[in-house]
């Protein structure tokens, strides 16, 4: 395909998820501008109004005004998280400094999520657990009052380490964090030191130490970086043009994609730098590019982590080998992300393996053909559904349906900025 135009993403799924967290626990009124309206931002909205905050509706092009209370209210009913890992693992850190009992529960994709990743550590603050069966959802969180925790993290997971920062922030207590192997996204440490609080880096050790406050606020969240991937995905892989991604967040910790794509031969360019609240923004210009393959390492995987389906899909392409170094978390994201990578990359006829915890994946100028099986995660569906603009590709996906988890209108956007695919 030919790709061209200007066009933006929805807002940041992380930044969205945080944003209203902090406003549906701040006492008065907060206005978050640019905020993500999909499936799993309304999770977190659905939970904040049984926790006894006000949301507006979440539209599109429109500003959500939050009224919080100052502290959230007993539920009278399961808090169902949806298919959000995000909602749950950080709802379950705010709610750990909370005098109640609450349950929370998923759909089928989230119940079987990790959940104990988080509990362990909320438990060595004080929190409890009663009846935690296995280490999934339906889950039963009782808080209170919390301890300080100094913890080493078994995994790099900003899920799990700004539950643990929340945690602190709600109790008012020292929370001191490291992570194994690189450096997961860091939008919560941000937030919180937009409130004051104090979070520091030292050898390692990310230290949160209390003395801020949650104030109302108004905020304008940037275009998610994870969703302009596959738009940009798509524009390397196209016959022809040049396209625009406005208002894309570039905060360090996401870029990684860019990073990698950069060394495989894509080039893209960043126009119209700018902060907004603590956040880098820019323009992606991005066009058609001669991909070769790559290594990613270990280390690199953290800044990456959302990227891996698409960057397998454009190393199908590349030429060469590219080897994902240490990807096991994959595992356990919305679906067996590393297995369905793998078997869907073979489905449409490339080279792709797993080994140990690696994804080694061949290129190949083959059209890819077949059909593709998402087990309704998103990122799967977006990634081949990018692979399917190729010219003389035939993909046909189960569900594209769950794309609205994270990027409603994808497939409006991938025709906007160049056709079906098909020239
Ligand atoms: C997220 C963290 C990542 C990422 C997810 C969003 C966040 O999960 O995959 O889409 O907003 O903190 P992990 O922390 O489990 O790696």
């Amino acid at each position: 395909m030919n790709v061209g135009g200007s066009v933006r993403v929805p807002g940041d799924k992380s930044i969205t998820h945080r944003v209203l967290l902090l406003a549906g626990l701040t006492r008065g009124i907060s206005h978050v501008g640019g905020a993500l309206t999909s499936l799993d931002a309304q999770s977190s909205a659905r939970v904040l109004r049984q926790l006894g905050a006000e949301l507006s509706p979440l539209r599109k092009g429109t500003t959500v005004t939050v009224r919080g209370r100052g502290r959230f209210r007993r539920p009278d009913n399961p808090l169902f998280c949806g298919n959000s890992g995000t909602t749950a693992r950080l709802l379950l850190g705010l709610l750990a400094a909370h005098p109640f009992s609450a349950t929370l529960t998923g759909d089928i994709s989230l119940r079987r999520r990790p959940m104990r990743r988080v509990t362990v550590p909320l438990a060595a603050m004080g929190a409890s657990f009663p009846e935690q069966n296995g280490d999934g959802l339906p889950l039963t969180i009782r808080g209170g009052r919390l301890r300080p925790l100094r913890y080493d993290m078994p995994v790099s997971s900003a899920q799990i380490k700004s539950a643990l920062l929340l945690a602190g922030m709600a109790a008012e207590v020292d929370v001191s964090l490291r992570e194994p192997h690189g450096r997961s996204r860091d939008h919560t440490e941000r937030l919180l030191q937009a409130f004051g609080y104090s979070v520091t880096q030292q050898e390692g050790w990310i230290r949160f130490t209390p003395g801020g406050r949650l104030q109302p606020f108004d905020i304008q969240v940037p275009g998610d970086p994870s969703s302009s991937a596959f738009l940009v995905g798509a524009a390397v892989m196209a016959e022809a043009g040049e396209l625009r991604v406005s208002g894309v967040g570039l905060n360090p910790t996401r870029t990684g994609f860019l990073d990698v794509l950069a060394r495989m031969g894509g080039k893209v360019a960043v126009e119209n730098r700018s902060i907004h609240f603590g956040e880098p923004v820019g323009d992606l210009i991005v066009g058609p590019a001669r991909l070769s393959g790559t290594e990613v390492g270990a280390h690199e995987i953290p800044g990456l982590i959302d990227e891996i389906p698409l960057l397998a899909v454009l190393a199908s392409r590349a030429a060469g080998t590219t080897t994902f170094r240490q990807v096991g978390e994959l595992r356990v994201k919305e679906s067996d992300r590393l297995g369905l990578i793998a078997e869907n990359l073979r489905a449409v006829g490339a080279e792709a393996e797993v080994v140990g915890d690696d994804l080694i994946v061949e290129g190949s100028d083959r059209p890819p053909r077949g059909s593709v099986r998402t087990a309704a995660d998103h990122r799967l569906a977006m990634a081949f559904a990018v692979l399917g603009t190729l010219d003389g590709a035939r993909i046909r996906i189960d569900d594209i349906s769950c794309a609205a988890v994270s990027f409603p209108d994808f497939p409006e956007s991938l025709r906007a900025i160049g056709g079906r695919g098909k020239k």
